[in-house]
């Protein structure tokens, strides 16, 4: 730190560049405002680094939380504030929100990301456009392509990683109220995350059932047709089986709709490995009250979090998903307890 420059009721606290582990450039700034009849405390707090980077607004709760009683206010990073909202328990009903990003470090690649996610690499298929293998249309006229990739998508190749664990110890902890995921790899389940804590919203490889008529069939079946390269067809109308995951122009499974309940309830919502580019998934996470805390986790600022200034109680870190996870487990004293869990958890594959 390299100065402290208090004028009146107006603090000016202003660091040099620090360079940490990750050879990081922090700068803080703090206002403090104090009238006389009425103590207003503003927290103007930015972070930048070169590898994760930290925002935090100044939520009231989370102000109310890190002003000492004498109203002074302490500058922390995005995981320290909610880190400390759940150490002081002011958080027990945690909705998660999370994409394929989750899945990246268990060696599955997400979609979006230029280079390596899946839609950058689908010209063996050839098809019109990327997000042509999961639209029901395009399955309809020909459904060979997303056969081939789905041989490559059944679960059974990856195990759970760091992330999937610590969303399982929230369970664990009681404060797991929901988790809402795009992914279809089936990894929370794998991790031990149930059933009725999970909302599988682009649904899974678990089920299959005709695409035409709906009629269920066994999965198991589908999926030795799928992987010995054949079509299940459906015994009622002769149509294509897939696995009842959700392709462009299909509904969304009925528990989705559970969100209606989750969302308002919810005293916090971590948003983690998601780009928030596919409807209506996206728009869930404007369905919190404005004053819940926001946590995004991911490499890029990614839906309202692209937005400047942040919602008022906004945070997010960016960087690797597995970095800032590992950190506020870290924070919270769960790491030991992750690790345990994750030794003792036998993934056979
Ligand atoms: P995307 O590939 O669109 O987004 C993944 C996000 O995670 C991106 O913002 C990445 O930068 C971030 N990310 C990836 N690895 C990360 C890591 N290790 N650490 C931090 N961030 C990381 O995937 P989704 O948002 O899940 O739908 O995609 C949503 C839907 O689009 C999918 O469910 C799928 C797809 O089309 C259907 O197929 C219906």
């Amino acid at each position: 730190m390299n100065s402290i420059l208090k004028h009146g009721n107006i603090i000016f606290l202003h660091t040099s560049t620090i360079k940490g582990k990750n050879e990081c450039k922090l700068k803080i700034a703090v206002i403090n405002l104090t009238t006389t009849t009425k103590k207003l405390s503003t927290v103007i707090h930015i972070l930048f680094f070169r590898k994760g980077k930290s925002y935090q607004s100044s939520s009231p709760s989370a102000k109310a939380v890190l002003s000492s009683p004498s109203g002074s206010s302490v500058p922390r990073g995005a995981l320290d504030t909610i880190g400390l909202l759940m150490k002081l328990g002011r958080v027990r009903n945690i909705v998660v929100v999370a994409g394929a990003g989750i899945s990246t470090a268990s060696g599955i690649p997400d979609f979006r990301t230029p280079g390596t996610g899946l839609y950058a690499n689908l010209a063996k298929y050839d098809i019109p456009y990327p997000e042509a293998i999961f639209n029901i249309d395009y399955f309809s006229d020909n459904p060979h392509p997303f056969f081939s990739l789905a041989k490559e998508l059944f679960p059974g190749h990856h195990c759970p990683n760091y992330v999937h664990y610590f969303i399982r110890m929230l369970h664990q902890k009681g404060l797991l109220l929901r988790m809402y995921t795009q992914n279809i790899d089936g990894l929370e389940k794998l991790c031990g995350i149930p059933d009725d804590k999970l909302v599988e919203a682009h649904g899974s490889f678990a089920t299959a059932a005709c695409h035409l008529c709906y009629t269920p069939y066994p999965a198991e079946e589908a999926k030795q047709a799928i992987m010995n390269g054949n079509v299940p067809i459906c015994t009622f109308c002769a149509g294509a089986v897939k696995p009842n995951v959700v392709f462009f122009g299909e509904d969304l499974p009925e528990k989705y709709f559970q969100h209606a309940e989750d969302f308002p309830k919810a005293d916090l919502l971590m948003i983690m490995g998601t780009s928030l580019k596919i409807e209506p998934f996206a728009s869930l996470v404007n369905t919190v009250k404005s004053t819940v805390p926001r946590l995004l986790l991911n490499r890029d600022p990614v839906g309202p979090f692209e937005r400047r200034p942040l919602r008022r109680a906004d945070y997010m870190e960016l960087g690797d998903l597995s970095d800032s996870v590992r950190k506020l487990a870290e924070i919270l004293g769960w790491h030991t307890e992750i690790q345990d869990l994750m030794n003792n958890y036998i993934c056979w594959v």
